[in-house]
């Protein structure tokens, strides 16, 4: 495999592609470099590269002329996707580098050919794009001072890929990204080192039970750094059952909710009791039950609006509903019955043996005389305590019930000019936003 490699600095990569691994392929002929100067490709006295940007503004940007000069030398033809291989641009602003992607770069091709353009100063210009077709590459949401070090990342975590280039083959297919997971933590000798042990599984010598541990601590270790990476790794239902058992996904029980109609807002903003929804008690309690919540309580102190709870959940969760639709039942045992904000506050106290924290939530900055607490706040005080979302129905909650509450949470679209989310959607994003585990 071949890079060329386009940099103002060639002698950045002197010592990272003269050592190690990379250093042991150059030898082997797996992989070689070219490095291309576009100072080369000047004819003025100084070797010009860049230039003030137009419209103004701080820095540099590189001229066209030297790297598109640069470009042709090596065999691409401006508005043509003629070329030696494939061209990246290495940018702050490009798509991730991601292990897929690193793979599909490695393996395109038996003796693939890779040209790699290393921007700096405030980037390059426009046009270069335009006239020679490039995927951009960046290797995370930070600006270095250049393309070189992601370059260097790019060339390592590919040419690791490429065939003969590990002593071991297996390396390459444990670790972390390749089952889509991230390693599992490695030990070696002593077995005891500043009083900590090596984990008892991995001294069995019994090959099952150590991959079965090695597995479940890759799951652990991508719950807690890389959630979002899990849903695409999951293998196996013994996978999801593992994962469900973790303390770490039982935190939605900490996390309650409660449905408010009394005191809410009217139409006039004047504080009122408003009426119960079958579609709003059904839908949040079957997201309440997806998300793992503890408890859902519908507070009114209304003694009729009560009845009525009752016989929806007496058919939905003992009648014909729980027969037929036993899911439906599932998801209604969370509902509470309550006549306020105070007695859902002493049933989840005594049932958790924990004083709760009270958040309101506002589809617009109501609670604003509360402490802003924001969704990963939340999920941080669900690891200490329960917490009580409340929902207000109406026009939201009334100013009496906000000031029950210890604090509140931020709108869900603030800047939209439309904003009138169904309250049982809104609790369904708000508990994926706090919750946040399969993203
Ligand atoms: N050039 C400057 N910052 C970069 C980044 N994060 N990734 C790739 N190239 C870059």
């Amino acid at each position: 495999m071949h890079f060329n490699i386009i940099t103002l600095f060639p002698e950045f990569f002197d010592g990272p592609l003269n050592c190690g691994l990379l250093q042991r392929a150059r030898e082997l002929g797996l992989i070689s470099f070219s490095f291309l100067n576009p100072r080369d490709q000047t004819d003025d006295a100084r070797r010009t590269v860049d230039d003030r940007p137009y419209g103004g503004g701080p820095g540099m940007v590189m001229m066209p002329k030297p790297l598109s000069l640069t470009l042709q030398s090596l065999g691409f033809a401006p508005h043509s996707e003629e070329g030696p291989g494939p061209l990246i641009l290495l940018t702050a602003a490009g798509r991730p580098l991601t292990q897929q992607k690193a793979g599909r770069l490695a393996l395109d091709s038996e003796n693939p050919c890779l040209t790699l353009i290393c921007g700096r100063y405030e980037g390059i210009d426009a046009r270069i794009e335009e006239l020679f077709p490039a995927e951009t590459v960046s290797i995370g949401d930070f600006v270095l001072n250049g393309g070189e070090a992601a370059a260097l990342c790019l060339i390592e975590t590919v040419a690791r890929l490429r065939p003969g280039f590990m002593g071991h083959a297996e390396s390459g297919v444990e670790e972390s990204f390749s089952s889509g997971l991230l390693e599992y933590p490695q030990y070696t000798r002593p077995e005891i080192f500043e009083g900590l042990a090596v984990p008892k599984t991995l001294l069995c010598g019994d090959h099952k039970r150590i991959s079965v541990w090695r597995r479940q601590a890759s799951l652990c270790a991508t719950l807690e750094k890389r959630p979002e990476l899990l849903p695409a790794a999951l293998r196996e239902s013994v996978d999801s059952e593992f994962i469900l058992s973790l303390p770490e996904t039982k935190l939605g029980r900490n996390l309650n909710c409660a449905l408010v109609h009394y005191p809410v807002l009217d139409r006039e903003e004047n504080s009122s009791a408003s009426s119960l929804t079958n579609l709003d008690i059904h839908d949040i309690a079957r997201s309440s039950c997806s998300y793992g919540l503890g408890a859902f309580y519908v507070l009114s102190p209304l003694a009729d609006q009560r009845e009525l709870l009752r016989d929806i959940l007496r058919y939905w969760t003992k009648g014909r509903g729980a027969r037929s639709n036993p899911d439906r039942a599932k998801a209604l045992a969370l509902v509470r019955e309550g006549k306020d904000i105070a007695e859902a506050r002493a049933d989840l106290e005594k049932v958790s043996g924990h004083k709760a924290l009270l958040v309101a939530t506002s589809a617009r900055n109501s609670g604003a005389s509360l402490p802003g607490i924001n969704f990963a706040e939340i999920a941080e005080e669900l690891r200490k305590r329960p917490v009580l979302l409340l929902f207000g129905t109406g026009h939201g909650l009334a100013p009496e019930a906000l000031e029950l509450c210890d604090a509140s949470a931020p709108p869900l679209r603030p800047v939209n000019g439309y904003n009138h989310l169904s309250v049982r959607a809104a609790a369904a994003i708000m508990f994926d936003r706090i919750l946040n585990d399969w993203r």
